[in-house]
């Protein structure tokens, strides 16, 4: 499989993706079904979200058994053949490890809860009243972290849905179970894991009340983590496979060093701090228009960071946590074409491994929904709920709904302009845009200039170019807030990214000499005998080299 430098990886969500059997709901053999599809996209590995055994309160993210595939979405043999059919199209399959809690389904956590102290020590439980939950730490969908159990007088712990429990890492047993899980999978011939919050699962030896935030300071990229990470790549020999950390408000020295090879705990990582930058006052149910030097900021930090140190970026703008990109920075309207554009190649040139996640090479957008009945997500629905507690109208907890819910990004997949964007003959599990119209893979594949074609060219640019895969980066016009450019360096290339991040057209602070230069990619048509490039027009993107 490819050098996961070099590599573009593709982001599944099953449930959105391809319906085979009419149900309503996407499923694996809907996937097999695409596979040349995605194929067509030059991408060398293939992330899937969960599909296995699971109540699905939070979609898959609450696992109850890791060996068995939840009927949903298919069965073993279907997934066996998904792994065979993508290998022979020279993709890998990467499998999602939900390893920092389980669904209180699973059996460990049944068990735990009869009372076998066994099991009980596979979570986190606490004594404590049933009024005073041990710590005051809030759980990221809202609420106590702690749940009481009247018939064991104890709370356990869980940083998400109370129906996905901690597990306790420092329990070498729990650590064993989960080399178990990854080794069945590796056996199957999954090329490659995602770790599910994986920066949170070493809890802190005493549990204290939190007086300025919620607790995570306490937890995020604790006191063990990299000595489990290491422990678990080591023992169950995936230190040469492609591997990603979704790591939860983590810190560059740490993602430095879950991802520089010497330390041997993974390929790279997933940070999101640059997924914020229109958060008001931090808060994600706050809404605040993007500030784009904070963003520029944050991604030079990172990027030059990650490169001084020999980190490795994962980067990404959208995955099924995400508003859609167009909607957020972009434009839906007018320009949404060059936009989306303008998002996908400032990503691709940047150094690290860049991942598309389904319908975002489309142009895809934020849902549009009007009623809460819309809604299927459990975070969600809890944040309307605590909106409206906190005083706001329902009109104005839709407005942030809108922009802010994870279901923006999880609406079927826009195949075709037919009934229910092709996605399914019945109705889907959650509703669609009306755009599916317009924007569909159908109607981009016959449009040489569609979004979808410029994320081919993209891909395979990354392949045709070694300074996109590891020349070394350096931000330009650092201090002008709409300019977004770099340029990546190697000893016989220099490739310089350009791109204007909003609707309106720019003055560039100084003009940029193009001479010598040959123009790999634009959103919009060259201005003819053009030698130096003063102005950008609305969302302009320009990717440039030079050989040497
Ligand atoms: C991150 C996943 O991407 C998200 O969908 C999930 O809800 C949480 N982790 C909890 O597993």
């Amino acid at each position: 499989m490819a050098d996961f430098k070099k590599s573009v990886v593709y982001q599944i969500y099953p449930k959105s993706f391809y319906d085979s059997n009419g149900d309503g709901v996407g499923d694996i053999r809907g996937v097999i079904q695409k596979l040349d599809y995605i194929k067509s996209l030059g991408v060398d590995y293939i992330w899937s979200t969960p599909f296995f055994v699971s109540p699905m309160n939070d979609n898959g993210y609450d696992v109850e058994d890791y060996r068995r595939i939840n009927p949903l979405f298919g069965t073993m043999e279907d997934v066996e053949e998904l792994i065979a059919q993508a290998d022979k199209r020279g993709m890998g399959l990467m499998f999602d490890m939900v390893f920092n809690h389980t669904s209180t389904r699973h059996a460990w956590f049944k068990k735990a809860l009869a009372g076998e102290p066994e099991y009980m020590d596979y979570y986190i439980f606490k004594d404590g009243s049933p009024d005073a939950p041990p710590t005051n730490w809030q759980s990221k969908f809202g609420g106590s972290a702690w749940e009481y159990v009247p018939a064991l007088q104890k709370w356990y712990l869980h940083l998400y849905d109370v129906t996905q429990a901690d597990l306790n890492w420092d329990n070498p047993r729990v650590r064993e179970e989960l080399k178990d899980v990854i080794r069945f999978w590796k056996d199957k011939g999954v090329k490659g894991f995602r770790f599910d919050v994986v920066n949170l699962i070493s809890k802190p030896g005493v549990f204290e009340d939190d007086t300025v935030g919620d607790g995570r300071r306490f937890y995020t990229d604790g006191p063990h983590v990299h000595e489990y990470l290491k422990e678990l790549v080591r023992d169950t020999g995936i230190q040469d496979m492609i591997t990603v950390g979704e790591m939860s408000s983590t810190s560059l020295d740490n993602c430095i060093r879950y991802s520089n090879p010497a330390e041997k705990e993974l390929s790279m990582c997933f940070s999101f701090h640059h997924l914020k930058v229109d958060y008001k006052n931090g808060n994600k149910w706050e809404l605040m228009e993007p500030d784009l030097l904070k963003l520029k900021e944050l991604l030079e930090t990172w990027q030059v960071g990650m490169e001084q140190h020999e980190g490795w970026n994962a980067v990404f703008w959208c995955n099924h946590d995400q508003p859609r990109i167009v909607s957020r920075m972009g434009d839906e309207g007018k320009y949404w074409k060059e936009s989306a554009k303008m998002l996908a190649a400032s990503i691709h040139m940047l150094r690290g491994t860049p991942y598309i996640y389904q319908g975002e090479e489309l142009g895809m957008t934020n849902a549009g929904f009007t009623d809460i009945s819309e809604y299927r997500d459990v975070e969600s629905t809890n944040y309307y709920q605590i909106l409206l507690e906190e005083g706001k109208t329902p009109q104005e907890a839709l407005t942030i709904l809108g922009a802010r819910s994870r279901d923006n990004g999880r609406t079927p997949m826009q195949w075709t302009d037919g009934e229910y964007a092709g996605f399914s003959e019945n109705t889907p599990w959650i509703g669609l845009p009306e755009n599916f119209k317009t924007i569909n893979v159908e109607a981009e594949e016959q449009d040489p200039d569609s979004v979808l074609n410029y994320y081919r060219k993209l891909v395979a640019l990354r392949k045709e170019y070694p300074v996109i895969q590891d020349g070394s980066i350096r931000f330009i016009y650092r201090d002008q807030r709409e300019v977004f450019a770099y340029r990546r360096v190697t000893e016989n290339q220099e490739l310089l990214a350009v791109n204007n991040l909003t609707g309106e057209e720019v003055t560039l602070a100084e003009p940029l000499f193009c001479k010598g230069s040959r123009r790999l990619l634009g959103n919009y048509k060259p201005v003819p005998g053009q030698e130096c490039i003063k102005t950008l027009r609305p969302y302009e993107s320009v990717v440039l080299i030079r050989e040497y």
